[in-house]
């Protein structure tokens, strides 16, 4: 087992989306493992509390012309690019009939294009440094909220790119895989539970549907991404980990059953 504090010295990691939720907890976690970690989001993060390791600069994921920007400019920055996590990604309700296909087309956009065309455009880079793809899909890559026709299309679509990209990549060099999580407590789907009326009642509910007893934190994430993005899960490509405190594990029953 490496040392966790100095595991990725010396390498160079991008996290689209790392201005907040899960990106930024994954953001913290690299740069804590040594790795110089450049956040490419829409929006800068409120603070950069690092002492340097960490930078934000300007990307638009479902953008080509942003994308390769992006990239020219951490390589130019700092020579390098050995880890790309494709975090990046958008949530919204919408029912199939009556969808606006102009939705539809920005959440694959953003969702799936985006991580292809961050692959597409780093693995140059990654091949000369035994490079890193992990990409976030989710547990509804798996099944399916109500009304979440197009992201759980989006995130179906990330786990096959996984294994397309650990294929079609592996013989660079470049090793890649994904972590679906379950429910994380970010501004993502804070709304489904600010808006409730009893807030409290539906996060002790939401709680009870996970074996271990509680939604999961960022950094639940962020540590699987960091072991991912490490040497200890060298032989390890083309995986989607679930990261959902046994959500998935158990099936639903009628709650006069248990
Ligand atoms: N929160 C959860 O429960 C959960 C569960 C499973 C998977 N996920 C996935 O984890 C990832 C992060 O989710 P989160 O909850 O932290 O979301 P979030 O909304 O808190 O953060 C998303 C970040 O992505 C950035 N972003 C959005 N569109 C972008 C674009 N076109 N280009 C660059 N950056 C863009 C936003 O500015 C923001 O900083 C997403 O891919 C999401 O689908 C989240």
């Amino acid at each position: 087992m490496s040392d966790h504090r100095d595991v990725l010295d010396g390498r160079v990691a991008v996290v689209t989306g790392g201005s907040r939720g899960i990106g930024r907890a994954i953001v913290q976690h690299l740069a804590r493992a040594g790795a110089t970690v450049v956040i490419g989001d829409l929006n800068e993060p409120s603070d950069l509390d690092d002492g340097g390791s960490i930078t934000c600069a300007h990307l638009d994921v479902a953008t080509e012309d942003s994308v390769v920007t992006f990239i020219s400019e951490v390589v130019a920055s700092h020579g390098n690019l050995d880890i790309v996590v494709n975090n990046a990604g958008i949530m919204f309700e919408e029912p199939v009939v009556g969808h606006s296909v102009d939705r539809w087309t920005k959440a694959l956009a953003v969702n799936l294009t985006g991580p292809f065309l961050m692959a597409k455009h780093a693995a140059e880079h990654l091949a000369a440094r035994q490079g890193i793809v992990v990409n976030i899909g989710s547990i509804e890559g798996y099944a399916c909220n109500p009304n979440h026709a197009a992201y759980a299309a989006t995130k179906g679509g990330v786990h096959g790119l996984t294994k397309a990209l650990a294929v079609d990549l592996g013989p660079m060099g470049i090793r890649c895989n994904a972590v679906a999580p379950g429910w994380i407590d970010t501004e993502l789907n804070a709304s489904y539970i600010d808006s409730h009326p009893d807030r409290d009642k539906i996060v002790d509910a939401l709680a009870k549907l996970h074996p271990i007893g509680r939604i999961g934190d960022p950094t639940d994430v962020a540590d699987v991404v960091t072991w991912l993005a490490g040497p200890d899960s060298a032989f390890v490509t083309g995986q989607v980990i679930t990261i959902d405190g046994g959500r998935t594990a158990r099936p639903n029953l009628p709650s006069a059953l248990w």
